[in-house]
């Protein structure tokens, strides 16, 4: 949630500040706002809307300071008007500000700070923050300037309860940005004669591959010349600067009309990258190299707990499902910002996997602080190298997949599902399955990337039956045992791309309530395997169809569908039952997509979200 980015070097700060909120928009894409710093004078343009509207509105950023600071917005505290966007400046015009989290205690800082005669402009948590660090500065003895803004500000954010990625300057210190983070995401990009800060790599890796990750609680004092990093305890902290293995042509369109598409497109090789190196030389098994358990204490764990949101939430599902069918052991899956405040028993020889695609949403990271203080080891399954999520686990697994810039995920889903069912090989073969059982599975896995290439060519297919269904304005879908977390995805995806009201519900359970919607008004759309619950499934299609419901089949190739019971058939390739979760996923995103495009939706930058997630 929300974007920040800083520059300082030798180079006209506005454009870069600029092109680096652009690619930070899917983190929030509400407001827009840039202030650059030249000759001890701030120039501060800001402005309800994109980071595009900014640009075409602001002559000030034809500026050419060569410091600055940008922020793209995803609101909380008041509403998307441009006195809300940051940057914000402390009423005595000495500090510029951008923000990323929340402030808890602003409200009584607020009260204190307005006795002493500070005044605000916004109905933000954030201008506390300024005005706060402008009221020690002006009680802070004059030493050298420099460090005197940088105790400020350390001073300040002893006194803040919440979380923040800042950025701040200050007008008696031009060329000096100080910056800090606690519980949101800052990362330092160590360039050419300049630095950059920034939420993610994404802002800066047009200019610089060699990056610092800034830990909770540090922070970062940049000049034109270097850069330090301390504690709010003020102790030194020496840097480790980081080489980012991907480039700037992995956050670019690359002639896709959307991220999504691209992202959508993109599997077959993302899951490749997934599963390399990660089976055993036998072939019977899956191979971590990062788990940091021993195969012999694994072995010991008699219950796994996975915790997630979102998208992510719906691939533990299916991990659930896949872990218990072929390796017998309990597996629990929780919403993290449920499992915070739930006090569930927990067992005695219990292990947590969190999964985050970016590894910085809030209820993931702090479920997973909660778990680790109740004494328990927890392990991440997550894309983005160098995550809070990622650094704070004691080990885990990286989906490799790269970056995912549409903010409805797609390609770190299906990853994820992969590693689940990666998961459920390695604990099986350490349990009841056999060696011919574990072969036959990595083979299976091994044809994910081909079978979902082979998948994604009903995309023009899928494209017409979009453009027939997309003026409904409610779907249901409907799959059965690991088909129905699936269900639950393809109806996530749905409502976040296309702003169509869509249910995923168990096929069978759709009796007890849903089946009160169906109409020719609400299509259905069917998850529908061969094997055991073929005929099951057909017989809820059946259901819907005496009830003049309209049904969009996704089966199994050669599965001999009753004449009439469903009035579109995408078809899916057999496969072991491991990979059926990710190639039933891929026709229900381009179904979603398409839709979204067919209604002319902001596809990547749906209304009110944001890819990551990190306020409560
Ligand atoms: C947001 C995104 C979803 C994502 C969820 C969890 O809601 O829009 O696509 O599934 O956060 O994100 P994470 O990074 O923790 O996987």
């Amino acid at each position: 949630m929300c974007g920040i980015v800083g520059y300082i070097g030798k180079q006209k700060a506005s454009a870069i500040i600029l092109e680096g909120l652009k690619r930070l928009e899917y983190r929030g894409y509400d407001s827009a706002g840039i202030a650059i710093q030249k000759n001890g004078r701030f120039e501060v343009a800001k402005k309800a809307g994109r980071v595009e509207g900014l640009i075409k509105s602001t002559p000030a950023l034809k500026i050419s300071g060569t410091s600055g600071i940008g922020h793209t917005r995803w609101a909380t505290h008041g509403g998307v008007t441009d006195a809300n966007a940051h940057t914000h400046l402390s009423s005595d015009g000495k500090f510029a500000l951008i923000h990323n989290g929340i402030i808890e205690n602003y409200a009584g800082i607020k009260k204190f700070l307005l006795t002493k005669g500070y005044t605000f402009q916004s109905e933000t948590d954030t201008e506390v923050l300024c005005n706060l660090i402008a009221y020690h500065y002006q009680k802070e003895p004059a030493t050298t300037e420099g460090s005197r803004f940088l105790e400020c500000v350390r001073k300040t954010l002893r006194h803040i309860e919440g979380a923040y990625g800042i950025a701040v300057m200050c007008s008696d210190c031009p060329a000096e940005i100080v910056s800090a983070r606690k519980g949101s995401p800052l990362i330092l990009g160590v360039g050419d004669n300049e630095y950059m800060l920034a939420s993610d790599v994404a802002a800066i890796i047009s200019r610089t591959q060699n990056v610092v990750y800034l830990k909770d609680g540090e922070i970062l004092h940049l000049t034109a010349r270097d850069f330090s990093i301390s504690t709010l305890e003020a102790e030194d902290v020496s840097p480790v600067i980081d080489r980012v293995t991907w480039s700037i042509e992995d956050t670019d369109l690359n002639g896709s009309a959307h991220f999504m598409e691209k992202e959508i497109f993109e599997q077959p090789a993302a899951l490749e990258n997934t599963m390399r190196g990660r089976f055993a030389e036998d072939g019977s098994t899956a191979n971590f190299g990062g788990l940091n358990i021993s195969p012999v204490d694994f072995r010991q764990i008699d219950r796994f707990h996975f915790l997630a949101c979102g998208s992510a939430w719906h691939a533990c599902l299916v991990a659930e499902h896949l872990i218990e069918r072929f390796a017998r052991v309990p597996v629990e899956v929780d919403y993290s910002s449920e499992f915070r405040y739930r006090n569930t028993p927990l067992g005695k020889n219990a292990l947590f996997f969190v999964v985050s695609q970016s590894g910085e949403t809030i209820d993931t990271l702090a479920a997973m602080r909660e778990a680790k203080r109740k004494g328990y080891m927890v392990l991440a399954v997550n894309n983005v190298v160098g995550s809070t999520i990622a650094r704070e686990s004691a080990g885990g697994i990286y989906q490799h997949v790269g970056p995912e810039i549409g903010v409805a995920s797609t390609k770190a889903f299906t990853s994820q599902l992969l590693v689940g069912a990666m998961l459920a090989l390695y604990i099986g073969r350490m349990r009841d399955m056999s060696f011919s059982d574990g072969v036959e599975y990595v083979n299976a896995l091994k044809g994910v990337p081909d079978i979902v290439r082979r998948t994604l060519e009903q995309a023009p297919h899928i494209r017409e039956i979009a453009k027939r269904y997309a003026h409904y304005h409610d779907f249901l879908f409907l799959g059965r045992l690991s088909l129905f977390p699936v269900a639950l995805e393809g109806a996530l995806k749905l409502k976040e791309v296309s702003y169509i009201h869509a249910e995923g519900y168990p096929a069978a359970e759709m009796k007890h309530g849903p089946i009160a919607l169906i109409s020719e008004n609400c299509p259905s759309v069917f998850l529908v395997p061969s094997g055991e619950m073929f005929t099951k499934v057909v017989s809820s299609m059946q259901e819907i169809k005496a009830r003049k419901g309209r049904i969009i089949a996704i089966a199994t190739e050669g599965c001999e569908l009753p004449e009439g019971v469903a009035d579109e058939v995408i078809s899916i390739p057999a496969c072991h039952e491991a990979v059926l979760p990710i190639v039933a996923t891929i026709p229900m995103q381009l179904l979603s997509y398409y839709i979204a495009v067919e209604l002319k939706r902001d596809v990547d930058k749906p209304r009110n979200l944001a890819k990551s997630v990190t306020v409560e």
